[in-house]
């Protein structure tokens, strides 16, 4: 949402008094300004503020915040300064992140409006199309929680971290990395498929700072089956922190009750699940997933908190049925509605970016199906997005030897698990005949 307006009319109540300025919100009823705050998020102020951080993202394309506040270390104890940027070095007990000469050289580059394209050209390139970058959502988010849109008051303070120590997973998702899933590692070493990683679980627990640390991010492997996200739970909650934002992601298989008690003695959890399709359409993808279950799950989740979205990885396989997930979504998940799309990184499984589907208009004519959404009627990010998604493919020449490359591999996952392409996503199937021309 751009406007207090917008915001406030979305979530607004038909007993709740109209309030057309951001200014009289203190005028509004406590319990209305406490469900403002804790069921929707909202930041007292913020609506202001958004317009004078949107003006520094236009005038500065280089400033991230990410570099002043984060962490983000790997499965394989690889530093970078946000998951999507290009590794840095690796990790050692002796890193500083106040005084780091690597951080530190490029904090000055970006508070100069200097890019630095060696690390942080995915965010460039989504921006070069138009669309919001992470760059852009997190300097939002964080200059909104800092209160500041003036970069020379940004002080480096590590606050946040987002550290992958595990693999440890119960999925074989098509697109993802072995890296981060022991299942994959377990079926490419079945089908003889290389990969290569230098496994060092990183701990977890010993790099969180529990005394300053205000959020931390958890993705994996799977984290509701990593014993060490069980045990910075339990930190969290030994060290009186359990009001940090904890966000976790995970792929809906699996609420067991232990995992379960923990997270409800946190009071400020944030749930993304990772759905990438409709029923057949998410198993075939998150391989062996069952719909029923994840469906289960989702009710269970959201007696935990309300505050769950769904990370919908965008890819080849998906990009014609976005919009019967999305109205799904839309139907079970907590209101406002939170999905975000994701899309299918260049890096960690190359053969399954969305960009390699061979037909522009099939691909335009379902993505334009999901301009009929709440979702996009409603929510920018998920707007911006769309219109990211439709506007490379109004350009795009997709590659037939990536084609290729991408039925040979794909078809090996196939044959091990004995479910077929042509069964579940016959619209992409019948573009193999282009691959033998
Ligand atoms: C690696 S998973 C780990 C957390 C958890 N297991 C899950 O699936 O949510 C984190 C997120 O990365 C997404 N992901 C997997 N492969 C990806 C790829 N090639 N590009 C971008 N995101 C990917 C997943 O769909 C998921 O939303
Ligand atoms: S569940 Fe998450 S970590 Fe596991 S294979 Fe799927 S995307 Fe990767």
């Amino acid at each position: 949402m751009s406007s207090w307006i917008d915001f406030y009319n979305t979530i607004k109540a038909d007993e709740w008094p109209d309030c057309q300025n951001e200014d009289d919100f203190d005028l509004l009823p406590e319990e209305i300004k406490s469900e403002c705050i804790n069921n929707y998020n909202y930041v007292p102020g913020s609506f202001n503020l958004k317009s004078q951080i949107s003006n520094l993202l236009e005038t500065n394309k280089s400033f991230c915040v990410l570099p002043f506040v984060h962490l983000y270390v790997n499965e394989t104890n690889d530093i970078a300064y946000c998951c999507h940027a290009k590794f840095l070095k690796k990790h050692t007990p002796n890193f500083d992140f106040i005084e780091d000469d690597d951080y530190n050289d490029v904090r000055t580059k970006m508070k100069q409006g200097t890019k630095v394209p060696k690390f942080c050209n995915t965010c460039y390139e989504v921006e070069k199309h138009n669309g919001e970058s992470y760059r852009m959502l997190a300097t939002k988010e964080w200059l909104t929680k800092l209160q500041t849109s003036d970069v020379d008051k940004i002080d480096s303070k590590l606050v946040y971290y987002d550290v992958r120590n595990d693999s440890l997973c119960n999925l074989n998702c098509r697109m993802c990395d072995p890296k981060s899933s022991t299942q994959l590692q377990k079926e490419y070493k079945e089908i003889g498929i290389p990969f290569n990683i230098n496994y060092n679980k990183s701990k977890l627990n010993e790099i969180v700072n529990y005394d300053t640390v205000e959020k931390i991010y958890i993705a994996g492997g799977e984290p509701t089956i990593m014993p060490e996200v069980s045990k910075l739970l339990t930190k969290c909650i030994e060290n009186n922190r359990t009001d940090l934002d904890l966000t976790l992601l995970t792929n809906g298989t699996n609420v067991n009750s232990k995992f379960e008690s923990l997270l409800r003695q946190l009071t400020n959890v944030n749930l993304t699940l990772s759905i990438d399709g409709y029923d057949e359409v998410n198993r075939y993808i998150r391989w062996p997933s069952d719909w029923k279950t994840i469906t289960n799950n989702i009710e269970k989740l959201k007696q935990i908190t309300p505050r769950i979205c769904v990370n919908v990885t965008v890819s080849i396989l998906n990009i014609t049925r976005l919009y019967e997930l999305v109205k799904f979504l839309e139907s079970v998940l907590p209101n406002p509605p939170t999905i975000l799309l994701n899309e299918c990184m260049v890096g960690i499984n190359d053969y399954y970016v969305p960009f390699n589907f061979p037909n522009n208009n099939l691909a335009l004519d379902k993505l334009s199906l999901l301009k009929e959404t709440y979702s996009y009627k409603n929510e920018d990010y998920f707007k911006n997005k769309v219109d990211y998604f439709l506007n490379v493919f109004q350009q795009n020449t997709s590659n037939i030897d990536t084609l290729r490359n991408f039925f040979i591999f794909n078809d090996k996952l196939d044959n091990h698990r004995g479910i077929y392409l042509r069964d579940v996503i016959p619209e992409l199937e019948q573009f193999r005949k282009l691959t033998n021309e």
